[in-house]
């Protein structure tokens, strides 16, 4: 008999799957939870110290648990044989190809695990959904699952994931909300409360929302396509503002302050990046022209247009303010990660501001706290003269401008007159983060840019 109460299965130890559950088995030390994946050397990275994804916090959770009750293996069958509820957290990136391409989700690793799941599985099972899915997509899971099975009985739940990167452990660990959806039927409230019973023990039950499976998969991409949709509103008005003296930062804090509005989510920036943000949208938007809704399918995709113009934007201001060429000027790029406290890479509006001011023969230094690895896979096939330098005061020696694309504390902290002296001259900071001291750069001797507020320059025109 084994001495855990129930075994949960993970599927897809990525930035989604490891923390979520390092952080169930930390708080539940009597389920096994085992998370297997196909990729060697990450299993290996989770089963160390150096874990495969940098997040504050992380390695403490997985210190509390690993060798207990929380294990790594690539034994997918193994796995999937031994389980009581099965977590996939596979990826489900934006389709690139045939029908639906750039927009739709591609399904191909969901649909070759739910075959595992069906070939493997030896009894009763629940399978739960933690990759963001287009609505509709358990049902999917249901059909491969059931067809031609009197094996074992199955219900899916979907319960995704609200985690935000650099801050996982904190959200985990005190959620706003846990969203459960299943079948409305003894089954389905059944495993929902099975599922409900792993996060009782530690989030509140009143924070425990459960919902049909279909509102919950919509759930997710609502959510992120509104969180989205925030960042694309204020930085449509730092544009506003920069031609008209009015502040972002003030206008933030001015509309923020209506609790009907709320004040997180108004930093205007170069733009959002991250996995989840725009292939979400593309998602949502692809089901509401699937489903004849062209408006609102123009309406949402708007928000990453904008977000692209703004991207786009931010460079070629700093190519005009830069007398109009980039040609082999030194440009230090602050920042590679999508957000700070992340080194993931995944869209980050770094990435496309590298390319275009490669484009221009720009010589780009990338400097990062914790990115750079993945910047330096990100832009492997990318020609252009590129390096990287951890090291903020090296990768300013000799250049003409610094542009901050994460909002790394890191960054805050720098003797700024330092490096104005090693930079030449005229020197330009372009503040993609509004996160450093513009008046006192100016009065350093830079040239400062911020989004949504006004320059200080030292030219007269
Ligand atoms: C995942 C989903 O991609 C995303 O849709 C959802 O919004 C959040 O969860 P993430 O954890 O960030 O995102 O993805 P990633 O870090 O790429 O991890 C996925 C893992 O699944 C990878 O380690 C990959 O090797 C593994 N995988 C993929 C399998 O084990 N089997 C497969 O068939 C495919
Ligand atoms: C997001 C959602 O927040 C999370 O709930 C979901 O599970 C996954 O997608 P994440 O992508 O990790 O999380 O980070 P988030 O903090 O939401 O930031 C996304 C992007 O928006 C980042 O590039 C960030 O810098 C940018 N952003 C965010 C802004 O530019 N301004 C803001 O005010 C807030």
């Amino acid at each position: 008999m084994s001495e855990f109460k129930k075994t949960i299965l993970c599927i897809g130890a990525g930035y989604v799957g490891g923390p979520t559950m390092a952080m169930i088995a930390a708080k539940c030390p009597n389920y096994k939870v085992h998370v297997v994946d196909l990729n060697e050397e990450r299993i290996a990275a989770w089963q160390s110290d150096d874990l495969p994804i940098y997040e504050p916090g992380l390695l403490d959770t997985v210190k509390v648990a690993r060798g207990r009750n929380l294990f790594f293996s690539t034994n997918v069958d193994a796995g999937i044989a031994e389980a009581d509820i099965i977590f996939v957290s596979v990826n489900t990136p934006t389709k690139m190809f045939g029908r639906g391409a750039g927009k739709a989700a591609d399904l191909q690793y969901w649909e070759k695990t739910a075959r595992q799941i069906k070939r493997c599985a030896t009894k009763d099972i629940i399978v739960v959904e933690k990759s963001t899915l287009p609505v509709r997509t358990a049902e999917a899971m249901e059909r491969i699952l059931r067809e031609e099975n009197d094996d074992f009985k199955v219900e899916v739940l979907s319960n995704p994931e609200f985690l935000a990167e650099g801050t996982a452990i904190r959200d985990l660990e005190n959620p706003d909300r846990v969203l459960i959806g299943g079948r409305e039927t003894p089954a389905g409230a059944q495993a929902i409360q099975d599922l409900v019973d792993v996060y009782e023990h530690w989030v509140d039950s009143d924070k425990i929302l459960t919902t049909n499976t279909w509102s919950s998969e919509l759930s997710k991409l609502v959510a992120n396509a509104f969180l989205a949709q925030r960042v694309s509103s204020i930085n449509t008005i730092s544009a506003l503002c920069e031609k008209t003296e009015a502040n972002v930062k003030e206008v933030a804090r001015a509309i923020g302050t209506d609790s009907r509005i709320g004040s997180r989510f108004l930093y205007a920036s170069v733009g959002f990046g991250g996995s989840c943000f725009q292939k979400d949208i593309l998602n949502l938007v692809y089901l509401c022209e699937h489903f004849g809704l062209p408006e609102v399918a123009a309406y949402w995709e708007q928000v990453v247009e904008v977000n692209n113009w703004q991207r786009t934007r931010f460079v070629n201001n700093m190519i005009t303010s830069m007398f109009n060429t980039v040609v082999d000027k030194k440009i230090a790029i602050f920042g590679f990660a999508f957000k700070a406290d992340t080194g993931d890479t995944r869209e980050s509006p770094a990435f496309y501001a590298v390319k275009q001011l490669l484009e221009e023969r720009a010589n780009v230094v990338i400097c990062d706290p914790q990115a750079i690895p993945n910047a330096q896979i990100d832009l492997a096939g990318v020609k252009g003269n590129i390096s990287y330098e951890a090291d903020p005061y090296k990768a300013a020696e000799g250049a003409a401008a610094i542009a901050i694309f994460t909002e790394w504390s890191d960054f805050k902290e720098l003797d700024y007159q330092k490096i104005y002296d090693v930079m030449s001259h005229p020197a330009f900071m372009f503040d993609g983060r509004n996160i450093v001291d513009h008046q006192a750069l100016y009065e350093i001797g830079f040239n400062v840019y911020p989004i949504g507020m006004s320059k200080k320059v030292h030219f007269t025109k």
